[in-house]
């Protein structure tokens, strides 16, 4: 077979290639069924630098988290962007963001996410403790005090979805809540369900309805709408400044870009917090903990919390967590596969540390694959279970983790690395951590079957946080006095 013998083969110097008998697909398939157990297996047979040729690309893998800070801090000859502009803007139907058509746009879209850091951190946390209250109240606080019960992941996707949405595009013309969330919502969850097929680059013609939900999704942002908004967040506001300083940008393109935006808001964000949510409920003893600290905070910030009166925790009471803050850190760890995809600009040896180095080629994709090192029994004993104080030390945030003996820069990656690193990432924090306070507080909680251990569905591997294979039903009730 002339196509399998040409593609295998290697130059000296570069990574051993993982052989495959079908072209072009490659290892596609496998590494689609369970990426982490395939990179595993190549680890052991080929050691912790190869390439596999996945979907056409050759990709190699760097599998010893010690190599990542050469990898990650390797500027001209390895860039961050290629990747993400080109798959990025077919997926959500929006034109490429070229210099050449929209002079500025990229550096300043980039330079627009500065919004969701630093000091304006604070008001974004603000609203967004508002939101949620706002969402428990009306959706969840009744009067009989008895046991309700509810999908787990419905509970957490609905009251995250929509705060969220209310912090980051603002309120609707009159009333508190816009009402058609719920179809907005339920079109964005058939989306984000073939979200990994449109980013693989499948034709979006050959997914059913998608192009018409998108179309849908996207028609929700159009300016005309959005103008009638209030209340919308700095970097929402900012970012419709910029399109619409860009004469060549359509109305249509504009709001496909902030549909971006809703996407890269809520699609891990739902997942991430149900597992955080999830696996407090199924430790009670963790959650006791956990939630004794968040009277406590409040306790010293003057508050004695009542179940009856509505809740503030500022950023600062956030920040001192530092209980709740390990047990979302140990669930992400758990619940995470986002892969760090860097493209090689030229034929050129890559540094992987003092002694070694491998050639690659011009457009050969460099990837990091974090799951293998958040499952990694030398850095995290008993990798596969959830400890709820695994990351703090002596009352503070645990830093140190070794592999080979040597402290690892990086130990923790459910956010990406390096100038491609999640913009959203305190704010994502500040959320799930606010969700899981209100929660805690105002209700007593428990799971129907406490037996059932939903595993991680693997479809979106390397895209971000694992969806549950099943559901789980909570039961919860108004806390007493
Ligand atoms: C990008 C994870 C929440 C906004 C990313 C990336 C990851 C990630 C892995 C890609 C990094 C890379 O390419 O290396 C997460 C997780 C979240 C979360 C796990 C929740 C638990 C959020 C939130 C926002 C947000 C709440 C906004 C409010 C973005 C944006 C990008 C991004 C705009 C693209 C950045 C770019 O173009 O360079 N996120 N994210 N994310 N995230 Fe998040």
């Amino acid at each position: 077979n002339l196509t399998v013998i040409l593609l295998s083969y290697r130059r000296p110097g570069e990574p051993p290639l993982v052989s495959s008998w079908v072209p072009f697909i490659g290892k596609a398939l496998e590494f689609r069924k369970d990426a982490h157990k395939f990179l595993e297996e190549q680890r052991r047979k080929y050691g912790d630098v190869f390439t596999v040729l996945i979907a056409g690309k050759y990709m190699t893998f760097i599998m010893d988290p010690l190599l990542y800070p050469n990898i990650i801090k390797h500027g001209r000859q390895l860039d961050f962007h290629k990747f993400t502009q080109e798959v990025v803007p077919s997926t959500f139907g929006y034109p490429p963001v070229l210099d050449e058509v929209y002079p500025g746009l990229w550096d300043q879209i980039r330079r627009s996410f500065q919004l969701l850091q630093g000091d304006n951190l604070s008001p974004l946390t603000e609203s967004m403790m508002g939101n949620l209250m706002l969402v428990f109240r009306q959706d969840h606080f009744d009067q009989d005090g008895g046991w309700k019960t509810n999908s787990m992941y419905e509970f957490c996707s609905s009251a995250m979805f929509e705060a969220t949405f209310l912090t980051i595009y603002g309120k609707p013309e009159t009333g508190s809540r816009h009402v058609e969330m719920e179809k907005l919502r339920e079109d964005f969850v058939k989306f984000d369900n073939v979200f990994p097929l449109l980013i693989a680059q499948i034709p979006i013609w050959l997914l059913g309805q998608t192009k018409a939900i998108r179309e849908k999704l996207i028609s929700y942002f159009l300016p005309q709408q959005m103008s009638r908004w209030s209340n919308m967040s700095q970097f929402i506001r900012r970012r419709s400044e910029l399109f619409n300083q860009q004469g060549q940008l359509k109305d249509v393109h504009k709001a496909a870009h902030h549909f971006a935006i809703l996407w890269a808001s809520v699609s891990n964000t739902i997942p991430a917090t149900f597992w955080a949510a999830y696996y407090l409920v199924k430790h009670p003893e963790a959650l006791q903990v956990v939630r004794q600290q968040i009277l406590d905070v409040l306790r010293d910030g003057g508050v004695e919390f009542s179940p009856n009166r509505y809740t503030m925790l500022s950023r600062d009471q956030l920040d001192k967590l530092v209980f709740l803050e390990s047990s979302i850190n140990e669930s992400l760890r758990l619940s995470s596969s986002s892969m760090n995809i860097r493209v090689a600009q030229e034929d050129f040896a890559l540094r992987l540390d003092a002694k070694r180095s491998v050639d690659v080629r011009k457009g050969d994709i460099i990837a990091l694959y974090p799951q293998s090192m958040h499952l990694d029994p030398e850095i995290y004993e008993d990798p596969q279970t959830f400890h709820f104080s695994r990351f703090v030390q002596d009352s503070r945030g645990k830093t140190d983790f070794y592999k080979n003996g040597q402290k690892l820069k990086y130990y923790l990656m459910p956010f990406g690395s390096g100038s491609t690193i999640c913009p959203g990432r305190f704010f994502a924090m500040n959320e799930i951590k606010q969700f899981v306070c209100l929660l805690l507080l105002y209700f007593d909680l428990q799971l129907e079957d406490e037996h059932k251990h939903p595993s991680l569905v693997s479809n979106r591997a390397g895209l971000g946080i694992l969806q549950p294979s099943t559901d789980v039903v909570l039961r919860y009730r108004r806390r007493a006095q």
